[in-house]
C-alpha cells in the first residue's frame, strides 16, 4: 500500500485527489496538509480519518503537491532532505524554481507535470507528430480555463508549445507570440501564437492548430471535470514510488517517452 502526503488538501485539486483515492485499494492518504488559517486546519479530511495538519512529516512514500509556487518549493526542499518522492502538479513556477526541481531530482524521484491528464499527454505526443509531419504549417495554440486561474497561458499550453519546438529543434522564446493587438501584428513564418480564454468553470481545454494552405489539423483535448487530473496524479504517485531518483513526466508514467523520442529523432 502506497502512502501519500496530500498538500493543499482543501484545494480544488486536493479535494479531487482525495475523492479519487477513496475509491482505490492500493494507495491511501496518511497526511493532509493545509495552512493554519484554512477552515480544514485540524479538521478531518472529507470521508477519511486523517486530520489536516500544517506541517509535513517524513512518513509518506510520495508527496503530491498541487498548491502554489511558494509551498511547492518549500515542500521540494523537505522531500530532498528526507528522500521522499514527489508528484508536482503546481503551475506558474519560475525558471529558478524549475532549476531547483532539476537539481533536487539528482536525489529524489519527481514527476513534474503541468498537466496530469492522460488525454493531455497524448495531445503532447500528437502535437510532436504533427510538427514532424507538417513542419511548415502555421501553429496556433488556444487554451480555455475557469475564471479563478491566475497564470496565462496555461502551463499545459506552454508544454504543448515546448513539445512542438523540441520536435522542430527550436527554442520557444524565439517563436512564441503571446499577444496580438493593434496594426502591427503580421504573422511571421514559424511563429507559435498563444490565445487565452478565461471564464466560468471551464476545467481546461487546449487546441493545437497546424494550419496549412487549404487544410488544417486541430488536436483538441477537453477536460470535463478535474477528476481526470486527479486520476493522472494518482497514477503518477503509484508509479514514482517505485522509481530511482530522476525527473520524470507523464509520458514516462504512461510508457510513451520512447515513442516521443523516436518521433523527435526522425529526420
Ligand atoms: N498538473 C495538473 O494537471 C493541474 C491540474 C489542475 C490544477 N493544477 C495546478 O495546481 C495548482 C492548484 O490548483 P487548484 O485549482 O487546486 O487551486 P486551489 O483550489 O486554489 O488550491 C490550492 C491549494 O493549495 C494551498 N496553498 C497554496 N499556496 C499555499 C501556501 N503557500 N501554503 C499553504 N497552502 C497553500 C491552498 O490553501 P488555501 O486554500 O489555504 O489558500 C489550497 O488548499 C495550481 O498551480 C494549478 O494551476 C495543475
Amino acid at each position: 500500500m502506497i502512502s501519500i502526503a496530500l498538500m493543499g488538501a482543501s484545494g480544488r485539486m486536493g479535494s479531487a485527489i482525495n475523492r479519487y483515492i477513496l475509491q482505490c485499494d492500493s494507495i491511501r492518504i496518511n497526511q493532509a496538509i493545509v495552512r493554519r488559517s484554512n477552515r480544514y486546519f485540524e479538521q478531518l479530511l472529507d470521508n477519511t480519518s486523517v486530520i489536516c495538519r500544517e506541517s509535513l512529516t517524513p512518513n509518506s512514500d510520495v508527496v503530491v503537491d498541487f498548491t502554489g509556487p511558494e509551498m511547492t518549493m518549500a515542500n521540494l526542499k523537505f522531500c530532498q532532505e528526507h528522500h521522499m518522492a514527489m508528484v508536482i502538479g503546481t503551475t506558474g513556477l519560475s525558471e529558478q524554481d524549475i532549476i531547483q526541481i532539476h537539481k533536487a531530482s539528482a536525489d529524489i524521484a519527481i514527476v513534474f507535470a503541468a498537466n496530469t491528464s492522460v488525454a493531455v499527454n497524448l495531445t503532447y505526443l500528437l502535437a510532436s507528430l504533427a510538427a514532424k509531419v507538417m513542419p511548415d504549417a502555421d501553429v496556433e495554440i488556444i487554451e480555455a480555463h475557469h475564471h479563478h486561474k491566475k497564470d496565462a497561458p496555461s502551463g499545459t499550453a506552454l508544454a504543448i508549445g515546448q513539445h512542438i519546438v523540441e520536435t522542430k529543434k527550436q527554442a520557444l522564446d524565439d517563436v512564441a507570440v503571446y499577444s496580438r493587438h493593434g496594426n502591427d501584428c503580421l504573422r511571421q513564418q514559424g511563429d507559435i501564437g498563444f490565445s487565452t480564454i478565461r471564464g466560468g468553470d471551464i476545467a481546461g481545454e487546449h487546441t493545437a492548430m497546424f494550419i496549412g494552405e487549404g487544410e488544417r489539423v486541430e488536436i483538441t483535448q477537453r477536460a470535463i471535470t478535474r477528476d481526470t487530473f486527479a486520476q493522472g496524479a494518482v497514477k503518477a504517485a503509484e508509479w514514482v514510488a517505485q522509481q530511482k531518483p530522476g525527473l520524470y513526466g507523464m509520458l514516462d508514467v504512461l510508457g510513451l517517452k520512447s515513442l516521443e523520442a523516436f518521433i523527435k529523432s526522425k529526420q
